[in-house]
């Protein structure tokens, strides 16, 4: 199943490690994710204070409904390999691999953080530093791909999923988050949630949840708006006001977009 990034020769699980036929070997870390991006990457993905902040958030379950919303179309889908690409720090692959029955359960992300994270959470999982440009899987051996906000790459997604195989893309709908944007900017734009098209993928089917939350401490308020593209492009004063405040009635909408590998 796995690939040496190499050589891509099949990856063999020795102790300790995973070789190939040419002795290319890659280490398992102590906390249990496998390395398989060749070259120096450092500072590549979430930082641990991005992870961390990320961490807080979901734990709160206010996205509680869309991981079950996650859960209830993968197990329709009955995999029995899952790949989960920009897995992050495992909030939806753990909860995956806890549902499905038989199934092998692959997380891939290039923060280390991340994965440090995700991998002592659930030892079943295999948690893998990789690009999801350039995934360490055989070809056509994957059911199901799950890439929840993670950047897309249909090539590499089509290589990997096997002829039936399905993508799950999860993106924000219109009105994700409109009022924390009230409060960052004064014209705001409700988000873009057109159908993507992808080469090699028919779209099947999107299923739209919403959800009105309150965020109820200046801590949930932070942890959220350090997860958002808004903590990179904000005026400093606006987010300044955020970040000062300690209730927040807010907007979740989810877009889940199901599409079947041509
Ligand atoms: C917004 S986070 C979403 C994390 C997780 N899916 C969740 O929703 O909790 C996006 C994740 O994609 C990862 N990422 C970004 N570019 C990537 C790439 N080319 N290959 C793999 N992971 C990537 C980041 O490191 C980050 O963990
Ligand atoms: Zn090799």
């Amino acid at each position: 199943m796995m690939i040496c990034p190499i050589c891509h020769h099949v990856l063999m699980r020795e102790l300790n490690s995973y070789t190939c036929i040419h002795k290319h070997s890659f280490d398992i870390a102590k906390s249990g994710y496998v390395n398989l991006w060749p070259g120096n990457h450092k500072g590549s993905g979430d930082d641990k204070e991005m992870v961390k902040a990320r961490t807080l958030f979901l734990n709160t379950g206010h996205y509680q409904l869309f991981q079950q919303t996650l859960i209830d179309l993968t197990t329709n889908l009955k995999p029995s390999v899952l790949a989960d690409v920009g897995c992050g720090e495992g909030y939806y692959t753990n909860v995956l691999e806890n549902c499905l029955d038989a199934c092998d359960v692959y997380g891939f992300d290039v923060s280390k953080s991340a994965l440090q994270h995700a991998s002592r959470q659930n030892s079943r999982i295999h948690y893998v530093i990789a690009s999801l440009s350039d995934l360490p899987l055989s070809d056509e051996s994957v059911d199901v791909i799950t890439d929840v906000f993670a950047p897309v790459d249909a090539q590499s997604f089509h290589r990997v999923l096997k002829q039936d195989g399905f993508l799950i893309k999860v993106g924000p709908g219109r009105q994700h988050l409109l009022e924390m944007k009230q409060v960052l900017y004064d014209k705001v734009y409700e988000n873009d949630d057109a159908v993507a098209e992808y080469d090699g993928f028919a779209h099947a089917k999107r299923i739209v949840k919403t959800q009105q939350i309150e965020l109820t401490s200046n801590l949930e308020i932070r942890s959220l708006f350090q997860m958002t593209p808004y903590y990179w492009k904000s005026p400093k004063q606006s987010a300044g006001k955020l970040k000062a405040m300690d209730d927040l009635p807010l907007t979740t909408q989810f877009c889940f977009d199901i599409y079947k590998r041509k």
